[in-house]
């Protein structure tokens, strides 16, 4: 995973990402120090400065420190023994060395021994700002980097993603990796999935989290719409511009627009969009000139587009584009084991918002394991929210879930319902209440209350029939 995120284009950080960053300074020239300090207090660290390595290796012990900036002019130790025993003593922190000559060999020696940069005496500022920006950079990507291994270690999920399943740690890997790259990614599942949410996660996972995430639906808004609200429009380019409009592949300069269900998208639209895309420029409505984009394309959709290809209802060459990297979004039935912790989650939510708890019985969380999900997530969100209206406050039981979920109690399938014989009335009884017990596994209080009477009936009447329940 590293080595694809390392080989990911990454954009270097704007100076404000520095400003959580603690440097400590090095040396024993103290006009040296203070210069450096100000440079780097401009570019946001937090600089500290040690006159010594002995004084540095207390320092670091006490302090947050990220990187060190380490003269190599010192007395007693030689730079490199200092680097070394810097690097010993906290090998996470990154170190820049001064080297006081231009010596090649100096410098290969500092790497070698796990310098991350060096810069020669004298050097300017800008050698000096370019230095610890590459070294923001770095450090930055570092802590994402062990960040998302956290999350994919705790199997958690990224962002609100819901799921432990073992299905569900590729779709986490890929999140991980696409998050660091501009590339596109088309995100399949069915409906209800969390397709937005996989979205989501790759945009506000990634190092341009904090530029616009804008979605857009293909399938919902009005074709001519969906061209002016993709690439804008100019002042009078259709009856009602009044007003020139940008479009959102343009608002969303430097962030992500994630195209929902994009296989809808007219297929005039296709083209526009495969242009987009290969020419990273956009032409509004009416407009003869274009405008730079400069966005990531985050598709999804619930459609088999490969078929939809074939069928030529999808232009091959915008599949190809969006597809550089693709997801699929195990539906929940081939995750069941994830159902309990999204239907507890939900019922926590709901719990909060309501003031009151929530909780299913065990019969009702066995129904929604062993149900099949075609809404997805979705309908598991939409059922529970369903059963909290009704029964303000309480126990969910199984008998409180829709029908749908829990099967329809077993219709009354006796043959002599269907003889022409008059069958006396309580043989018919007596074959429903045999029926209903037998199709709920034995469960006398359920049956009772499908069939609509009270449990003491339901025994008494098993009594008189002498039946061995
Ligand atoms: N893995 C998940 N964990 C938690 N919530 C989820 C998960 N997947 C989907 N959801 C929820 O289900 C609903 C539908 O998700 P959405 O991303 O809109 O699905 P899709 O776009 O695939 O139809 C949303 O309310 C979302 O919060
Ligand atoms: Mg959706």
């Amino acid at each position: 995973m590293t080595a694809a995120i390392a080989a990911s284009p990454i954009v270097p950080q704007p100076l404000a990402s520095a400003a959580l960053l603690n440097l400590l300074i090095v040396g024993e020239d103290r006009a040296l120090r203070e210069m450096c300090r100000e440079v780097a207090s401009s570019l946001g660290y937090r600089g500290t400065s040690a006159e010594s390595p002995e004084q540095a290796l207390r320092m670091l012990d006490s302090q947050d420190t990220d990187l060190v900036l380490l003269d190599f002019k010192l007395h007693g130790l030689t730079g490199v023994q200092a680097l070394r025993q810097i690097k010993g003593a906290r090998h996470d922190v990154e170190v820049v060395v001064v080297t006081s000559n231009s010596s090649v060999d100096v410098a290969v020696e500092a790497m070698k021994a796990g310098a991350f940069d060096y810069l020669s005496k004298p050097f300017t500022h800008e050698e000096l700002t370019v230095a610890l920006e590459r070294a923001a950079a770095h450090l930055r990507l570092k802590a994402e980097n062990r960040l998302l291994r956290e999350k994919l270690k705790s199997k958690q999920g990224f962002g609100n993603i819901i799921g432990r399943a073992p299905e569900m740690d590729k779709l986490y890997r890929i999140i991980a990796k696409a998050a660091h790259s501009m590339h596109p990614v088309l995100i399949l599942g069915e409906s209800g999935t969390g397709k937005e949410m996989v979205a989501r996660a790759i945009h506000f996972s990634g190092p341009f989290r904090d530029k616009p995430f804008i979605p857009v639906d293909c399938g919902s808004l009005v074709p001519t719409l969906i061209e002016s609200e993709l690439f804008g429009h100019v002042k009078g380019a259709f009856t009602g511009a009044a007003q020139a409009k940008e479009g959102l592949l343009a608002i969303a300069e430097g962030g992500t627009v994630f195209l929902d269900e994009v296989g809808e998208l007219p297929v005039d639209l296709q083209a526009k969009m495969l242009r987009a895309l290969q020419e990273k420029e956009i032409r509004p409505v009416g407009s003869t000139k274009s405008v730079p984009i400069n966005v990531r394309i985050l598709a999804a959709t619930n459609r088999d587009l490969q078929k939809a290809v074939v069928e030529g209802a999808f232009r091959r060459d915008l599949y190809f584009r969006l597809n550089v990297l693709s997801v699929r979004i195990p539906p929940l039935r081939e995750r069941r084991q994830d159902i309990p912790l999204l239907a507890t989650s939900v019922l926590e939510r709901l719990s909060q918002e309501n003031r009151c708890r929530y909780e299913l019985s065990d019969d009702a969380m066995k129904s929604l394991m062993a149900y099949d999900w075609p809404g997805n997530v979705r309908e598991l969100e939409n059922c529970l929210q369903r059963c909290c209206a009704l029964n303000s406050g309480r126990l969910i039981e199984r008998l409180d879930l829709p029908t749908t979920i829990t099967g329809a109690p077993e219709k009354f399938t006796s043959n002599l319902a269907t003889e022409k014989r008059i069958v006396p009335l309580y043989e018919l009884e007596k074959q429903a209440i045999e029926n209903a017990i037998a199709s709920l596994n034995g469960d006398k209080l359920m049956a009772a209350k499908l069939l609509g009477i009270g449990k003491t009936t339901l025994y008494r009447k098993l009594k008189e029939y002498g039946a061995e329940f």
